[in-house]
């Protein structure tokens, strides 16, 4: 089948379409219905329907016979590791560490809060939690304890695993510190935690409270996997909203497995038995999908790879790994790809390496800019393909396609809407369907097709809101752009108070909330601003209380501080200033656009609505004093 044929058929017939892919997968019980319209726009895929997805990812490709088969190589340049895990082993100690959560109380339906490094293990535990029908909420490691506390009380674990620390290239992270912290000031306590004690640092552990992976796990009677109906949640992923509470993205367990396994063959050409790499995080949407689940289900080899682009030791670290594993798809993040160009511009490192195994880039997690898309594309002479995506959706929106067609890529696009996805391109007042060339915000028409998140977590009132009331009868994406005459899709940038900072999502109306509590803030604004390695980085704007006299710069070194402390490292909050007053509209809305388009030293038009215009020119000249604003 080609593209034409699968998308017309997804979107006609999305149940023949969806339960072909769904043989795919080993099933307890087949589903009643493949698609439940029922409580529209609470879709359900293959309602009815019985599984285990750690059953599908793990234990039946041993049953298969491919138990001697890698299922996992760690790739840790930080600690100097390389560690294959068969499909036999990975069961193994998935089944012992589901065993300890069990014992540690843990049942179907529970939550649990795994806040971990990039090591194998964090993928076990995933894996284990799917194992018992336990609900797991990955943290990502970079978040700091007031984040990770927002999260613990939103999805309330029984139990948080963590590990002694984390490892930032020559940094060692303790985390059990992060985590006493974040438990200290959350309302919610849970009631055990585990630690993995790694060998850089020793965490100290609160006799009963606090347990010993590696003794818990020594001592554990192996567990089964538990049959649970396809619309039982798999997990919860947190990510940022336009407010600073985060969203709790709720995917279920059965259109995941199905429509995770399709994207494998048909996007990535990936089978059993490949070497797959998402250079990612298990922290993110990306990794969730792409190391662990995707892979596993379609009994392929993921490499957990605990370093850096660049640094861990040099800008060849990704082309050392994919020559020494025989990787054939690597999936990363456009600014992967900027830090490693602008270390070696030349490709001098790729040079070191055979390459002969690799086949395609796949690029992801922000839009990809033309320059960075003709230097990969030159350096590696293989297709590089960008892919659109977000955390709510699980899988691509719109991609190109290794398996099923490879279309003529457009530099700046991300090529065709995927089988599934009936993308549409509204005017952002009328909600009227634009047409090609027209920019406006990008929807999807429901239903979405499976493994997209069914609501967010214990809130189907925000789910409706920020997402489907908007455009009744459409999904809202957040993000803008446009579709050409060929149906290929352009994705400029988010619409709203979001921001992509290296790949990673970032609410700026959270920073502001950290900002406006500095005793001398009296109101703030903070922008995403373009920049050359990570696409965009936060820049704070502060208006200061009446009769302040603290030095402006103590007040920036401060806010500065308070984002690292309070939202994490991953922010890259490092730039703000002091500004006399912030440019509004009329009714007081804060003109962050048009704050951008000055940073960005874009042309701008004066909004009609300004209050007092007088003030743009004194916002230029604040952001040119920290570098901004230059034409
Ligand atoms: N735990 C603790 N701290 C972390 C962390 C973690 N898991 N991950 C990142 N951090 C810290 C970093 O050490 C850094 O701290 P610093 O301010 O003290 O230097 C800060 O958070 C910002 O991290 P990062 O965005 O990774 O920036 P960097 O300058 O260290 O590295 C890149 C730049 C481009 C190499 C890096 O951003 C990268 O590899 N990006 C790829 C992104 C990606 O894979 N995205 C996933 C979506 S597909
Ligand atoms: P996340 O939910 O963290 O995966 O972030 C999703 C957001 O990242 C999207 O809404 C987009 O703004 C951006 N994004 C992801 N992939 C792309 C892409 N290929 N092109 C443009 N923007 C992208």
């Amino acid at each position: 089948m080609k593209y034409q044929e699968a998308f017309r058929e997804s979107l006609e017939n999305p149940g023949a379409f969806w339960s072909r892919a769904a043989e795919q997968i080993s099933w307890g019980r087949k589903w009643d219905s493949v698609l439940d319209s029922s409580n529209a726009p609470f879709y359900r895929w293959f309602s009815g329907g019985v599984l285990n997805t750690c059953y599908n990812a793990v234990d039946r490709h041993v049953e298969a016979g491919r138990g001697d088969q890698t299922a996992i190589i760690y790739d840790s340049p930080v600690t100097g590791t390389v560690k294959k895990f068969t499909y036999s082993e990975l069961l193994e100690r998935v089944s012992k560490i589901a065993g300890f959560l069990k014992s540690l109380g843990v049942q179907r339906g529970d939550t649990v809060i795994i806040y971990m490094p990039m090591v194998p293990d964090a993928v076990m535990a995933m894996l284990a939690c799917a194992r018992l029908g336990a609900i797991h909420s990955v943290v990502f490691g970079g978040f700091a304890p007031r984040e990770l506390a927002v999260r613990i009380e939103d999805a309330k674990p029984r139990v948080i695993m963590t590990a002694s620390c984390g490892i930032e290239v020559q940094k060692v992270i303790p985390y059990k510190p992060l985590l006493d912290e974040a438990i200290k000031i959350s309302a919610h306590k849970p009631e055990k935690c585990v630690i993995l004690q790694r060998p850089q640092v020793a965490a100290e552990l609160k006799d009963g409270y606090d347990f010993d992976w590696a003794e818990l796990e020594a001592k554990a009677q192996p567990e089964t996997y538990v049959m649970l109906a396809a619309t039982d949640p798999l997990y919860i992923l947190y990510t940022s909203g336009t407010t600073g509470k985060p969203k709790g993205v709720l995917r279920d367990n059965g259109g995941h497995a199905v429509a995770l396994y399709w994207t494998m063959k048909h996007i990535y050409n990936i089978g059993p038995g490949d070497v797959y790499w998402a250079a990612s995080d298990v922290g993110w949407v990306v990794g969730h999908s792409y190391i662990v689940y995707a892979p596993l289900l379609i009994g392929a080899t993921t490499i957990v790879f605990e370093g850096k682009p660049v640094g861990t030791p040099d800008p060849g670290a990704f082309w050392r790994v994919i020559s020494e594993h025989k990787v054939k798809a690597l999936f990363t993040a456009p600014t992967a790809i900027r830090a490693i160009k602008r270390e070696d511009p030349t490709g001098q490192y790729l040079k070191k390496y055979d390459l002969s195994c690799f086949e395609c880039l796949f690029l992801a997690g922000e839009r990809l800019d033309p320059d960075t898309y003709f230097w990969a594309t030159e350096l590696l002479q293989k297709p590089v393909i960008d892919h659109w995506w977000q955390t709510e959706t699980a899988w691509a929106i719109a991609g190109n396609f290794k398996g099923l067609e490879f279309f003529q890529t457009k530099p700046g696009s991300a090529t065709k809407p995927m089988p599934g996805y009936d993308v549409k391109i509204l005017d952002s007042g009328t909600g009227q369907e634009l047409g090609p060339k027209e920019n406006g915000v990008i929807a999807v028409k429901l239903p979405l097709p499976p493994a997209n998140f069914v609501t967010l977590w214990q809130d189907d009132q925000r789910f409706l809101e920020s997402y489907m009331n908007p455009y009744p009868g459409y999904y809202l994406t957040g993000d803008g752009g446009y579709m050409d005459e060929e149906g290929y899709v352009f994705v400029m940038g988010r619409v709203d108070d979001v921001i992509n900072v290296a790949g990673h999502r970032l609410s700026t109306g959270g920073m502001e909330e950290v900002l406006a509590t500095h005793p001398s803030v009296a109101e703030c604004a903070v922008i995403g601003v373009a920049d050359d390695l990570k696409g965009q980085v936060p820049v704070g704007l502060c208006v200061l209380k009446a009769g302040v006299t603290q030095p402006h710069e103590e007040i920036v070194n401060q806010v500065v501080k308070m984002v690292r402390d309070e939202v994490g490292p991953i922010a890259s909050f490092k730039k703000a200033v002091v500004v006399s007053r912030l440019p509004k509209t009329r009714s007081g809305k804060v003109l962050r656009g048009t704050m951008r388009k000055i940073a960005d030293g874009e042309a701008y038009t004066t909004p009609s609505t300004i209050d007092d215009p007088t003030v743009l020119p004194e916002i230029e000249a604040a952001l040119t004093t920290i570098g901004y604003a230059k034409k």
